[in-house]
């Protein structure tokens, strides 16, 4: 399975015009792009990382496909994603997009964290509407990786009624990605 096509074919499920969207690790700028091009012209797509070099090339990408004014960049953690979004739009998220590790060809020391991404979580969880879509890659294959990705089964399991989940791995291989995608089917506690 190519997990970052699946994510995106599941995202897209969930998106219509005006959308709001979210992109929790722009990187490259392949998931921000995608989302772009499914928002429509109303809808706007929030992305971050903590990588300068990451937001200028995922600018460059948006630019050239004239989707740049659909989205809201920001060299951010995303343990702070809140802050981004406008008031009007928190808990108007129908989809969020997280692709954790580290930036491929780039520095890979530099790379998501077991604790940053669970508050990334919290935080995501309480901006999404009901209905809409968290879909989280996983790569427990390199350092610190499998701790992120049994703390993310344990968030699932603490968080397990308010989601429907679905998951995927390769079974042949212990060190394969892993995708969850789970959809808000119970609205947070205030
Ligand atoms: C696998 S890459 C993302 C690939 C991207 N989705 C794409 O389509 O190209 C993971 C990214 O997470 C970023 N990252 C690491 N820690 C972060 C944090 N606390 N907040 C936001 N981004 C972070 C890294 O800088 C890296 O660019």
């Amino acid at each position: 399975m190519h997990f970052t096509v699946e994510a995106q074919r599941m995202a897209k499920e969930h998106l219509t015009d005006g959308a709001i969207a979210i992109d929790a690790t722009v990187g490259n700028g392949f998931d921000t792009l995608f989302l772009a091009q499914h928002v429509g012209e109303a809808g706007l797509v929030y992305g971050v990382d903590i990588q300068s070099m990451a937001i200028e090339s995922a600018k460059q990408k948006l630019q050239q496909a004239n989707l740049l004014h659909r989205t809201q960049l920001a060299v951010m953690s995303h343990a702070n994603l809140t802050d981004l979004l406008l008031p009007k739009d928190q808990g108007q998220v129908s989809v969020a997009m997280f692709n954790l590790g580290y930036l491929p060809f780039g520095d890979k020391s530099i790379v998501t964290t077991s604790a940053v991404t669970r508050q990334a979580l919290d935080h995501t969880f309480r901006l999404l509407k009901l209905g809409g879509l968290l879909s989280v890659l996983a790569y427990p294959g390199h350092s610190g990786g499998a701790e992120e990705t049994a703390m993310i089964a344990q968030w699932l399991d603490d968080h397990s009624s308010f989601f429907e989940v679905k998951r995927f791995q390769d079974s042949q291989n212990t060190n394969s990605p892993i995708l969850w995608s789970m959809s808000k089917c119970r609205p947070h506690l205030p």
